[in-house]
């Protein structure tokens, strides 16, 4: 592929923006792409290529760019001509919606992305408990703010034993005294996480987890996990909260918590919602926002943007799309095709690949066994998923940038654009093959 446009663009942008990018997550080598436009399961760069996309706006396009009700709400309320920082019916309306679709939920709060919605559900934790410190979980990703971006993406040979994970700072830049105080869990093993809980429940106000690590590629919590750890921190007075960010409306259309059947004290949601525009939420029951009422205790759940018109709009679509199911229920049979076909190419092919996903998320792993926690994710081969990402992006897919990284598709990947993908999947796997990576056979 001839992508000389994105190489000239990025020798501009590096002029004014560190490394040509607004997200260090989309910096590639030997330069990032840059995209001129998108329509339903396919982006074009700057040089007219033309990728099925999966990506999907980092998982939030669940319906496909472009969506025809989505683009139709978001042009009335710009006619309306309110943005932000007012009240109006259709805040009112989505929030209703929304506690339709979420059963498990009673009150719900919007704000703009899944960092600010995991510090509002942080703040409403530590009045609820009158308890400052945080726990999370190895390997998930919960936004870049200090006492969250922690041990995710770091070299397992640096986080102490798996049992008593050390707290590993996500990026420089975080308030040191943060990090350390973050108590950091491990992922699927009960145990190891209720021996870490007991022994520092005086001091957290919260959990919080994602139900699938989607940030590091598809690793499913067991369910004896998470309903372990919903009643220990009943037990405890430590406040749970689940980050239903990516696997919101995929697992089940009431998020993982309805998939699991786990009522959690607070959640948060983010990208789906909106299809890719953007908004965030806070859920949770009726007794832990209550601490958002007004009054002299109130947390000040506050934001200039929060409930912004146009992305309220957005969601109002999406919510009434989502509704009956169908599109899960879609999303879930594709992603299972996907699998099946993985399976007899990597037999045809001689290559050990875990294909692991639901609800239209998905990672290939070049592992020889399932991959259970984020220790087993990074053990993967880093070389063989380059060499096959390599071939993807050669064959016109977007998949994600590496093998801790997560792939989505959409409404709008239909049969057509599924056969695209097996083809491309074929032609990657021959690659791996002919590398000679030991994940070859
Ligand atoms: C599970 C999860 N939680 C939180 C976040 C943070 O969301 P945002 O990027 O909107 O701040 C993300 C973003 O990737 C995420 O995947």
């Amino acid at each position: 592929m001839i992508t000389s446009q994105s190489r000239q663009l990025y020798e501009r942008a590096r002029l004014s923006i560190p490394g040509g990018v607004h997200s260090s997550s989309r910096f590639r080598r030997p330069h990032p792409l840059y995209f001129s436009r998108a329509e339903g399961a396919y982006i074009w760069d700057v040089d007219g290529n033309r990728y099925l996309d999966c990506n999907m706006g980092n998982g939030a396009l669940i319906l496909g760019h472009k969506h025809p009700a989505v683009v139709a709400a978001i042009n009335a309320a710009l006619e309306r001509g309110l943005q932000a920082g007012y009240e109006t019916e259709l805040s009112v309306r989505v929030a209703e919606k929304f506690l339709k679709v979420v059963r498990t939920a009673e009150r719900v709060r919007f704000t703009n992305t899944g960092t600010e919605a995991a510090l509002h559900a942080l703040q409403i934790a530590r009045a609820l408990t009158g308890k400052d410190d945080v726990a999370k979980v190895e390997g998930c990703y919960d936004g870049w703010a200090d006492p969250l971006f922690v041990s995710v993406w770091h070299d397992p040979a640096a986080g102490g034993p798996a049992r008593a994970p050390r707290s590993i700072p996500g990026t420089r830049g975080l308030a040191r005294s943060q990090v350390e105080r973050t108590l950091v869990i491990p992922f699927n093993d009960l145990e190891g996480a209720r021996r870490l809980l007991e022994a520092n429940s005086d001091r957290l106000a919260a959990l919080i987890l994602e139900p699938v690590l989607i940030d590091v590629g598809f690793v499913p919590a067991d369910r004896d996990y998470l309903l372990g750890l919903r009643a220990l921190t009943q037990e405890l007075g430590i406040v749970f909260i689940m980050d239903e960010v990516l696997t919101g409306f995929r697992l089940a259309v009431g998020g993982a918590q309805e998939h699991y059947g786990v009522v959690p004290d607070l959640s948060i949601f983010g990208k789906a919602i909106a299809n890719g525009h953007i908004m965030a939420v806070v859920a949770g029951t009726a007794r832990a926002l209550s601490v958002c009422e007004p009054g002299a205790e109130q947390v000040a759940f506050v934001g200039t943007f929060n409930g912004h018109q146009l992305s309220l709009a957005a969601a109002d679509a999406v919510l009434d799309l989502l509704a009956d199911g169908t599109v899960v229920a879609t999303l879930e049979e594709r992603t299972r095709r996907l699998a099946r076909t993985c399976r007899e190419l990597a037999a045809k092919y001689g290559v050990d690949v875990q294909f692991q996903g639901g609800g239209g998320h998905f990672q290939w792993y070049f592992n020889p066994r399932p991959v259970r926690n984020y220790r087993e994710a990074w053990a993967s081969d880093p070389h063989a998923y380059a060499v096959f990402r390599e071939a993807m992006v050669e064959a016109g897919v977007v998949v994600a940038g590496n093998y801790l990284g997560h792939n989505a598709i959409s409404l709008a990947h239909g049969e057509e654009q599924l056969e695209f993908l097996e083809r491309a999947m074929a032609a990657a796997f021959a690659a791996v093959a002919r590398s000679g990576s030991p994940c070859s056979r």
